[in-house]
């Protein structure tokens, strides 16, 4: 894996792009800026394969759309986990997959797979872990009164909104929150830090060393962040 030059005779350079299959199981917002982020020319990861749990998924029928191969497998016929997740790593292995970017994916993985994927597949959540893991994190974080919320993106463990930190990105909290304004703030962050986190591990600037992210030294990681911004 990791961002790969060569250099050919005519010593123009050959970019071997990261394979990336995203799993979606609804909208896809987040899956339609990595699609974006991957048409730069320069960007290290390529978009292969689009996958949904959910046939009448909407971000499915935008990714075919878009000419990107789908591919629908629907959980509901398979008799166990077990069984759908071997016709999973079917399709992955088909559109040769070498990064997962879960995007919006609500299937729990088994053990098995998520050991096979392990520091290849990621995920986005909607909270700055280790807070707020699970469903309702807007709400949660509304009612805990913290006034810096936003989203992580972080390597998949087999427990749920666990394991490596890659990146976070932070919004503030408005005392005129709700819920709903408060999740598109985050979800607006989270279409700008997806692809950059993306960018990080297909490169190989982001990697885990004793189950923490160490990122690579040549990005720039010296900008606090303030909430409320006091010079205003
Ligand atoms: C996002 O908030 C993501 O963080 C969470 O599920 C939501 C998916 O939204 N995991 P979309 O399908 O990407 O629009």
């Amino acid at each position: 894996m990791g961002h790969r030059l060569l250099w050919t005779p005519g010593l123009s350079i050959v970019t071997d792009k990261a394979r990336v299959g995203i799993l979606i199981s609804g909208r896809g917002s987040n899956m339609q800026s990595l699609v974006a982020a991957a048409r730069e020319k320069d960007y290290p990861a390529k978009i292969v394969t689009v996958i949904s749990n959910r046939p009448d998924a909407p971000g499915l029928a935008w990714a075919a759309a878009k000419k990107i191969p789908t591919v629908a497998l629907d959980h509901k016929a398979f008799r166990s986990r077990d069984a759908f997740e071997s016709e999973l790593q079917k399709a992955l292995d088909a559109a040769h997959v070498e990064i997962i970017a879960l995007a919006g994916f609500m299937r729990l993985m088994t053990a098995g797979f998520v050991a096979r994927w392990q520091d290849r597949m990621i995920n986005i959540h909607p909270s700055l872990l280790p807070s707020f893991k699970g469903l309702h994190t807007h709400e949660s974080a509304l009612a805990a009164g913290v006034r810096i919320a936003g989203c992580t993106v972080h390597f998949v463990r087999h427990e749920m909104d666990a394991g490596p930190i890659i990146a976070q990105a932070a919004v503030p909290v408005l005392s005129t929150d709700t819920p709903v304004s408060l999740a598109n703030r985050v979800l607006e962050a989270e279409h700008a830090l997806y692809p950059e986190a993306l960018r990080l591990v297909a490169a190989g600037r982001a990697r885990v060393e004793h189950d923490k992210v160490v990122i690579s030294e040549d990005v720039n990681q010296s900008v606090p962040l303030f909430s409320p911004a006091f010079n205003k």
